[in-house]
């Protein structure tokens, strides 16, 4: 496995790999790589000939008061974890590689105003720029991205049929730890108070699980998932909803395919969780 930090040195390596005739999968991660990243890489593994992650702490998908310098970091952990699952290549650009004098960026419209983009205006514009830049930095076959950041996975579907990338995006699982709590760098910032804790958003996501159904009112599983919440005194809810899976736009009633997605404050840490349910017609 190969690593680069310059565009030049990924775009020389994926132009021999191309005269080769060989497929390319791109990961884009954060890095402080865990299970869920994994899951990814060895879906990229077994579908493409060569894979590449992207491990870059994007500054423009953070707001001013968000964990920019928090956010934790360790990539030689991050090598071993791409090198296990059958990675060819991790891309660890600095922030000056990727955006030195930047002045172009993407503009989302509405799949980007509900949900995370009301608490985080400017983060789909950043995540679809960095993503827009490593499709054309590696120009892969097929990108992969979990179905844990389900508005995210939304926005950048609608992004590439939008701008004509000849890109198939992939969604994968949700992988959770043994006790339910969906895995994310961010769980390490988690007290063990906070860790117990956190259990109720797994717990609210099985509880709207078993209460959603066809034609039913939306804000009947809100409640439900909301009083798993609330119930617990460390958290506090950021949103609770019930969103056309296509447009990412509240509903009334569960007529038509949709996205159930939270985000919580467990303490100062702010996580999310979802599910997706499928109206038979
Ligand atoms: P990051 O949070 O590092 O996640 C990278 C990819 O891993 C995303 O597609 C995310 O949905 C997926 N992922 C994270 N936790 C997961 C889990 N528990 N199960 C399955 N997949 C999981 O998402 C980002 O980085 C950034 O916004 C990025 C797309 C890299 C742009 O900067």
């Amino acid at each position: 496995m190969k690593t680069a930090s310059t565009i030049k040195e990924v775009r020389a390596l994926v132009k021999e790999w191309k005269k080769e005739g060989f497929t390319i999968g791109l990961v884009p991660t954060m890095g402080f790589l865990h299970e869920g990243h994994a899951s990814l890489i060895k879906r990229a593994h077994e579908e493409c000939d060569r894979v590449v992650v992207s491990d870059f702490v994007n500054p423009t998908q953070f707001g001013p008061n968000e964990d920019l310098e928090a956010y934790p970091r360790d990539f030689d952990r991050d090598c071993r974890l791409c090198k296990e699952n059958g990675a060819d290549l991790v891309f660890h650009p600095s922030p000056d590689e990727m955006y030195h004098d930047q002045h172009t960026y993407m503009n989302i419209d509405t799949l980007s105003e509900t949900l995370c983009g009301v608490t985080r205006p400017i983060h789909f514009r950043g995540v679809c720029t960095v993503v827009s830049k490593l499709f054309n930095i590696v120009t892969p076959d097929k990108a992969y991205f979990g179905e844990k950041d389900a508005q995210q996975l939304a926005i950048i579907r609608k992004m590439v049929i939008d701008m004509n990338f000849d890109i198939e995006i992939i969604g994968c699982p949700i992988v959770r730890e043994a006790d339910g709590l969906a895995k994310s760098s961010r769980n390490t910032y988690l007290t063990p108070e906070e860790r117990k804790a956190a259990l109720c958003l797994s717990q609210a996501v099985s509880k709207g699980k078993s209460t959603i159904c066809k034609n039913c009112s939306s804000s009947s599983v809100i409640n439900e998932m909301k009083s798993i919440i609330d119930a617990e005194p460390l958290a506090k809810i950021d949103y609770v909803s019930v969103v056309d899976a296509n447009n990412m736009q509240p509903v009334e009633k569960v007529s038509n395919d949709v996205l159930v997605a939270m985000a919580v404050y467990i303490g100062k840490t702010r996580l999310i969780d979802n599910f997706s349910f499928h109206v038979e017609k």
